[in-house]
């Protein structure tokens, strides 16, 4: 399969569409632009984000067992008038599912509370040495018995990634980790790409935080874009999936709205120089070492 490199200087990516997907090392493809979903708790924003996403063009959602609205996804998805295939579903196995068994059990749990036969793609959320090898098989196994259509990490370093292949029968076509302009993770994206692993942008505006750097913002003035146009249209041309989340249905419109200009090479560069390797969330090898994401658990 056809490895494709990012970042390529010179090359026009004036071409890209709202409606392009990447295709993963599985044979299965992925839309480029999803919809993030954590922190959407809230049933009536569900129902209106879900509803306005799918009108502007949005047709992957993620979401993980850890963010307690698989079952709030499900019922909007049922309220939707479309067909299964038309939409691409990520769930992720909390660090509390993980183990062979756990995952398995999990997974039905969240296939049932979706209302799905399967999604179309499952990550482990985290990297933990506990269940490392055993979490993976039981994705093996799901994916073979068809609860799932491709498999994936999320929160991998190289190093984890290394230490997978020596065991797995089948590696992640998805790895989805923190990336924005204050962490670009260049070198990671160079070695999933090297090996057909398609690189998924979570908090891809940094939270938000990142939209009011003065580079940014400068950015949006001369390009007649709002920041958050900018911040994601930059993961695009550097060939990077991203998830951004808005509980606002408007600024899910706007943060598609990103086709219609192209940024140039050089101001892709000093967007490129903004990283800081400033984590928002936790150092995967921390969690990896703990067991669990946050300290108390
Ligand atoms: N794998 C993992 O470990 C992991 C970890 C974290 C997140 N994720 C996934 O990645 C998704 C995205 O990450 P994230 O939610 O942490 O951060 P994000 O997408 O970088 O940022 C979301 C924040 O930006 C704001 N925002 C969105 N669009 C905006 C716009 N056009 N103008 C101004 N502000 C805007 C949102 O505010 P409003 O909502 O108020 O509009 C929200 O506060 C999550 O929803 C989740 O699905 C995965």
């Amino acid at each position: 399969m056809e490895v494709k490199l990012f970042g390529q200087k010179g090359v026009s990516s004036m071409n890209l569409t709202k409606q392009d997907r990447n295709q993963l090392a599985d044979g299965h493809q992925m839309p480029k632009l999803g919809l993030g979903l954590y922190k959407v708790t809230d049933e009536a924003v569900m129902q209106k984000l879900l509803a306005g996403a799918y009108e502007t063009g949005y047709r992957l959602f993620d979401t993980a067992q850890m963010y307690q609205n698989e079952a709030m996804i499900g019922r909007a998805l049922q309220a939707l008038p479309v067909q299964r295939d038309e939409f691409f579903i990520t769930t992720k196995i909390a660090e509390a599912n993980q183990g062979y068994d756990a995952t398995l059990r999990s997974l039905e749990q969240s296939l049932k509370d979706l209302q799905l036969d399967y999604v179309d793609l499952l990550l482990v959320h985290w990297p933990l040495h506990q269940h490392f090898f055993e979490t993976w098989r039981a994705f093996e196994r799901a994916k073979a018995e068809g609860m799932v259509r491709s498999i994936g990490t999320s929160n991998y370093g190289q190093i984890h990634l290394e230490y997978l292949a020596t065991k797995a029968n089948e590696l992640p076509v998805v790895n989805q980790v923190e990336v924005h302009p204050y962490l670009t993770q260049k070198p990671l994206q160079t070695f999933t790409n090297e090996h057909n692993i398609v690189t998924q942008a979570w908090a891809p505006l940094g939270r938000g935080g990142e939209l009011s750097d003065p580079l940014v913002v400068s950015l949006a003035e001369k390009y007649q874009k709002s920041p958050a146009q900018i911040v994601i249209r930059w993961h695009l041309q550097n060939q990077t999936a991203l998830i951004p989340k808005s509980s606002h249905v408007e600024r899910v419109q706007a943060n598609m709205d990103v086709f219609d200009f192209e940024i140039t090479n050089d101001d892709m560069q000093a967007l490129d120089d903004l990283n800081q390797f400033k984590r928002i969330s936790q150092e995967p090898e921390l969690v990896y070492e703990r067991g669990a994401q946050y300290p108390h658990h």
